[in-house]
């Protein structure tokens, strides 16, 4: 796999453009997250939930750097459509078996852009009463207007561009790619 794909044509359409974060920089980085978030939870029980699909491989990665017990769960909650724009509703459509009382709960999330998805489930797992709550996202576009939770650990800024790779996608495609690349306009 090149770690260039600068003009592979996916589709007449859809053409990758620049690999913003190349696969090396975000192990270096996600390492340096996972050391970060071991020494910030000191006691109690941490529980790590992955907002699906996007932070999966991220979640994977990172839990391996957190040299500190816990727990991990999902949570399958979708607030875009089929391409590339946010409909503004999220809908969940996995809830979490595990109780969250009582537990440092941290909202692991693939990217930030209108802050919408997260928004909605700080209320609905503050209402769950935890020890605490926090967000950890890979990316952060630095664009939400309102945000009820500003995330505690940020892995890098991106820019306003639409990204995929490494978890994130477009209609599904390019999650798989260990890098982070943009999409042409
Ligand atoms: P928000 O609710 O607008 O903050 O959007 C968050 C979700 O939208 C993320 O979890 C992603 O699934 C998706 N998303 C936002 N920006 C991008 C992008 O640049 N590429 C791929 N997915 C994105
Ligand atoms: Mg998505």
């Amino acid at each position: 796999m090149p770690d260039q794909p600068t003009g592979v044509s996916v589709s007449d359409e859809i053409v990758l453009s620049d690999v913003v974060f190349e696969a090396t920089v975000i192990e270096q980085r996600v390492a340096e997250l996972g050391q970060e978030i071991g020494e910030y939870y000191r006691s109690g029980e941490l529980l790590l939930i992955g907002l699906l699909k996007g932070s999966f491989m991220f979640l994977a990665d990172l839990v391996r750097y957190i040299q500190r017990p816990h727990e991990i769960d999902f949570v399958a909650a979708a607030s875009y459509g089929s391409g590339r724009e946010s409909s503004g509703q999220v809908h969940l459509r996995y809830d979490p078996e595990t109780d969250v009382a009582g537990k440092h709960v941290l909202l692991v999330e693939d990217i930030i852009e209108s802050g919408t998805t997260l928004n909605h489930l700080v209320r609905l797992f503050r209402a769950r009463e935890p020890a605490s709550l926090e967000i950890c996202t890979l990316l952060h576009k630095r664009i939400a207007k309102e945000t009820v939770l500003e995330p505690r650990f940020v892995g890098f800024d991106a820019p306003a561009k639409f990204l995929v790779g490494y978890g994130l996608d477009c209609a599904e495609k390019f999650r798989y790619l260990p890098y982070i690349a943009s999409l042409k306009e």
